[in-house]
């Protein structure tokens, strides 16, 4: 079983062999049995950032999904491995944006005369090649800590934003963080001709949200935020970005994981907080706070993984880890060069945001 003794007692024994040799990064929405294992934890950004601060580590163990493990690879040296400790772990909001798909849309906004006005930003959760596309086409990468501030930059630099793939994150940070109207996003669809847009309605977008969402987040509902409100009287409701509009707009408080974590540690005991993001992590701080008489909920009444990334569990880390302590490397993530170097444009962008 993931919590058996023995694979603990393994995990830890192959990470003391490896040293120093080997950084582990874990995201928020890992599991516990992984968690423990993680020399730092944090959101997309951060994980980035620190991925590309241990230059002396000689492997890097994501502990998150495809598209992470990727970034880190950009944004590491040559001589870094990355290594994915399940090869399936992807992401279906990153796979929702496919190169093909993308450079079709490129051809249109082209057609439609538009494409020079128009600057593309990528949330952090897409492909390697999608943030290729968009280095190479002046634009950059976000977050859903910093989409605030990448698509500042983007107006700066043009007067339309491509933003992929998340139509909420987009739509959100639009809408409610830059007072920016409904009307003027529009919602580029790659299943159909054109994206299912006409050229007058692409030529007064200012915001073209490809047609991409999360599985997980996309589950909450104005409904789970009417019926907590219900549930529990003077609930504070915090949800993540990725969630629909309808969704954020009912909320009190809309933040990324890391931003998540920093709110209910600075919130005062005694209150109450429902959560609208991957229930690992709900229920990681629900744990914890409980000690300091801060109540903490889960946001919807079903069950709510993300399926890909408990995809890592302490059976695929024992695996890496003896492996890579036996000098095999496995379940290395590799960016091709040129990928790469566009890719590193568009990321070295958003770290270079103020
Ligand atoms: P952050 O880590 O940026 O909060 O994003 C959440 C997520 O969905 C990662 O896949
Ligand atoms: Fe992708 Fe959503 Fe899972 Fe994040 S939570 S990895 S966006 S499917």
């Amino acid at each position: 079983s993931p919590s058996d003794p023995d694979l603990v007692e393994r995990a830890r024994a192959a990470k003391e062999k490896l040293g120093d040799k080997v950084f582990i990064l874990g995201h928020h929405y890992q599991r516990d049995e992984v968690i423990q294992f993680a020399d730092v934890t944090g959101d997309s950004f951060k994980l980035a950032r620190d991925a590309a601060a241990r230059p002396e580590a000689e492997y890097i163990v994501f502990c998150g999904v495809h598209f992470m493990a990727e970034s880190a690879d950009i944004l590491t040296t040559d001589d870094q491995k990355v290594v994915l400790p399940d090869l399936a772990a992807g992401c279906s909001m990153a796979d929702m944006a496919t190169a093909e798909q993308v450079a079709e849309c490129w051809d249109v906004l082209t057609e439609a005369g538009i494409a020079e006005q128009v600057v593309p930003v990528s949330y952090m959760n897409s492909s390697a090649d999608i943030k290729a596309f968009t280095g190479k086409h002046g634009g950059l990468i976000c977050t859903s800590s910093n989409a605030r501030r990448a698509l500042d930059w983007a107006f700066e630099q043009g007067e339309k934003v491509l933003f992929l793939p998340d139509q909420h994150l987009g739509r959100n940070t639009a809408v409610r963080d830059m007072g920016m109207s409904l009307d003027d996003c529009v919602i580029y669809n790659p299943h159909k001709p054109n994206g299912g847009l006409t050229v007058e309605q692409l030529r007064n977008a200012k915001m073209i949200l490809w047609r991409g969402h999360c599985s997980v987040h996309g589950r909450f509902s104005l409904d789970s935020v009417n019926d907590v409100r219900e549930r529990i009287p003077g609930v504070n409701v915090l949800v993540h970005p990725e969630c629909k509009h309808e969704v954020v707009a009912a909320a009190d408080y809309v933040g990324s994981t890391e931003y998540i974590i920093k709110a209910l540690e600075a919130a005062p005991a005694g209150s109450k907080w429902a959560i609208g993001t991957e229930l690992n992590l709900v229920r990681r701080l629900a744990n914890r706070f409980a000690a300091e008489d801060k109540e903490i909920v889960f946001l919807d009444k079903t069950v709510c993984f993300c399926s890909t990334m408990n995809r890592i569990d302490l059976p695929h880390l024992v695996w890496a880890l003896e492996s890579l302590a036996e000098g095999n490397l496995v379940n290395r993530i590799e960016v091709d060069k040129e990928t790469e170097s566009f890719a590193k444009l568009a990321l070295e962008r958003m770290l270079a945001l103020p």
